[in-house]
């Protein structure tokens, strides 16, 4: 399994990538923002993407999305193939994009929003911290990203001050030690989970 920069020549995996995100958002019946072959490409090009490649399958994918003229960054689009997970794959990736971001955006905060708890835990060994929503980029193109996602609503209704994703923040002026030793309370977390859904979601939905 190789883990490399992404360019050009990893066009052909546009269209498996964005098949593997929106299947897996059906199987877990979450929201997600859509993407398209096109939009993955563009990350493919400029050198903000790392793809996942066993031999010359597709394994896993993530890319950085620059926000508020780089003052912020974040690591969006995590996907590992199914047959690839619980191999330690995505966390591999995580610390790949994160460095990436790091190095070739050393100033910016790095974040992220999501549900899942398995990103929940990665993030927290790499230093990220949970905050509110106002501790995150105000750049409208990225919370436009949110539109596509089926609880979109929530966040109308809340004035985009929270929804069912958990925002995470790494701020480099705040030198959080990722010693790795950083662990997500996983019960309070799937706690506070149901307690948004309970207070967000209508009966019908559920
Ligand atoms: C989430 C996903 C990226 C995990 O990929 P993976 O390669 O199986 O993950 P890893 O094996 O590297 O596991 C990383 C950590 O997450 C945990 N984890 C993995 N899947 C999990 C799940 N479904 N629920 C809770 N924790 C999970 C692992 O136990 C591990 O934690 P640990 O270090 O405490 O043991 C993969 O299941 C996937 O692509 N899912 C669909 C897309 C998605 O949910 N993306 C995230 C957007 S919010």
């Amino acid at each position: 399994m190789k883990i490399v920069i992404a360019n050009d020549s990893h066009f052909k995996y546009a269209e498996i990538i964005c098949d593997t995100i929106a299947e897996s958002a059906k199987v877990r019946g979450t929201g997600i923002a859509k993407r398209t072959p096109e939009y993955i490409q563009k990350r493919l090009h400029n050198g903000n993407a790392v793809i996942a490649l066993d031999g010359d399958k597709f394994a896993g994918f993530c890319y950085i999305e620059v926000w508020g003229h780089e003052k912020f960054v974040a690591n969006s689009g995590l996907i590992v193939h199914p047959d690839y997970r619980n191999q330690g794959l995505a966390k591999r990736i995580k610390k790949e994009i994160f460095n990436l971001s790091r190095s070739k955006f050393p100033d910016a905060k790095i974040f992220g929003i999501t549900t899942g708890l398995a990103v929940m835990k990665m993030n927290y060994e790499l230093g990220y911290k949970p905050v509110t929503f106002s501790e995150l980029t105000t750049d409208p193109e990225f919370w436009k990203g949110c539109q596509t996602c089926k609880n979109f609503d929530i966040l109308t209704r809340t004035e985009q001050k929270m929804c069912l994703c958990t925002g995470m923040l790494y701020d480099p002026a705040i030198k959080t030690k990722a010693s790795g030793m950083e662990k997500v309370n996983s019960k309070a977390f799937k706690r506070l989970k149901s307690i948004k859904e309970s207070l967000f979601l209508s009966k019908k939905t559920k």
